[in-house]
């Protein structure tokens, strides 16, 4: 099974995609996480990424094309993924469909987490609170501020491609995170079917 899990900062998508992993034996795909890591380790990606994520911009296209493209031909993902956070821009949901048509495979469902706006810095807060010295960068009002504008200028827009497709499914972000994981099981038997 592969899928995509849509949403803005904070809607839910790391939480559920670690549930999907263990239900479906399939892997995470995070561009964040594997962004982090590289920051982390001072890569030549890191480098460039850190400022840019800090500032709660978007990593070039093609840059976590890259990362992407070259995770994807790992052992591990055969079985499937869930890519979480990629695409982000409809430059990389193209990009996404070339590698994956030359590679031959195919995408089973895209599942947006829709959320009310107003609850996510309380989210966001939460796990900065949480998360204690290894706070993100990013977690903090002014980025996600930012982070939010650009996911409705450059992320939105994705959600219309899919939809254009024939390949998105909502589901309520907003509520307990039991429910969001029964509602996606739904939406992924009701496609996968
Ligand atoms: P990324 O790491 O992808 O972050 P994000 O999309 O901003 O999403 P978050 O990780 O903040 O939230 P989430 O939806 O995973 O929510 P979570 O489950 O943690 O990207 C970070 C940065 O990297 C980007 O800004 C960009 O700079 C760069 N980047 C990454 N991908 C890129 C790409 N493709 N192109 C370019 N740049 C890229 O939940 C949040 C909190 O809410 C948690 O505390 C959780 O416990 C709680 N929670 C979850 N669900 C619920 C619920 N149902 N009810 C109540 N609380 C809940």
């Amino acid at each position: 099974m592969r899928l995509i899990l849509l949403g803005p900062p904070g809607a839910g998508k790391g939480t559920q995609a670690a549930r999907l992993v263990e239900r479906h034996g399939i892997v995470q795909l995070s561009t964040g996480d594997m962004l982090r890591a590289a920051v982390r380790d001072k890569t030549p990606v890191g480098l460039k990424a850190q400022d840019i994520m800090a500032r709660g911009e978007l990593v070039p296209d093609l840059v976590v094309g890259e990362i992407v493209a070259d995770r994807i031909e790992a052992a591990d993902c055969a079985r499937g993924f869930i890519l979480d956070g990629f695409p982000r821009t409809v430059a990389q949901a193209e990009i996404l469909k070339d590698l994956m048509a030359r590679k031959g495979l195919t995408l089973d469902v895209v599942i947006e987490l829709v959320v009310d706006e107003s609850a996510l810095l309380g989210r966001i807060e939460k796990r900065a609170r949480e998360s204690g010295a290894a706070v993100r960068a990013d977690d903090t009002p002014e980025a996600l501020k930012k982070r939010l504008e650009v996911y409705r200028a450059q992320t939105a827009p994705v959600s219309e491609y899919y939809r254009a497709a024939g390949l998105l499914q909502t589901v309520d972000g907003m509520l307990n995170v039991d429910e969001v994981t029964e509602r996606i099981e739904a939406a992924i038997k009701a496609s996968v079917a």
